[in-house]
């Protein structure tokens, strides 16, 4: 059986994310999106609720599994069984961090590969972090996030005002 980790922030998931998410469970048997910790970002959400809106964000998608992991991505990896990591690549602007992440990952464990999938055109400039700069300066978030995640952003928002 062929296993797959997409793993990211997801602070929250976009619908970026959810088209690599969509395309790439078209690849593999099992593909396991994956919670992780980026140890340079301070999420809005917690894991869990990160978790919970990846589940309601992806419910029409048959063969995944929502996760989280605390710990290094190639031992998550390895616990899963999964050979194989995915990305999105978007911009030229991805690639040095994407690439540097890919080759870390391969000395931590040669067995375990990465494959990018290039965004698609209409989701190339999207990142959770220009959604939550637009929602906190008053701009529409609509367009950018699956709708259960909409509602969620918006009470963080006025929660952060408050
Ligand atoms: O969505 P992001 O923030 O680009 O995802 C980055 C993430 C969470 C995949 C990365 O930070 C990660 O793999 N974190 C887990 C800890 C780890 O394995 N670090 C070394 C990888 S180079």
């Amino acid at each position: 059986m062929s296993i797959a980790i997409y793993p990211g922030s997801f602070d929250p998931v976009t619908i970026g994310h959810v088209d690599i998410i969509r395309r790439a469970s078209k690849l593999f048997d099992k593909l396991i999106v994956a919670v992780l910790v980026n140890m340079e970002k301070r999420p809005w959400f917690t894991i869990e609720e990160r978790i919970d809106l990846l589940r309601k964000s992806t419910e029409d998608i048959g063969n995944i599994e929502v996760a989280g992991f605390d710990g290094l991505l190639v031992d998550f990896a390895r616990q899963q069984n999964a050979r194989a990591i995915v990305k999105g690549l978007r911009a030229v602007s991805d690639f040095e961090y994407e690439f540097q992440m890919a080759l870390t990952n391969n000395k931590l464990d040669p067995e375990i590969e990465t494959l990018f999938l290039t965004a698609s055109a209409e989701n190339m400039y999207l990142s959770s972090s220009i959604v939550k700069q637009v929602g906190l300066l008053g701009g529409e978030i609509a367009p950018f996030v699956p709708a259960p995640v909409h509602d969620e952003i918006l009470s963080r928002i006025k929660q952060r005002r408050s």
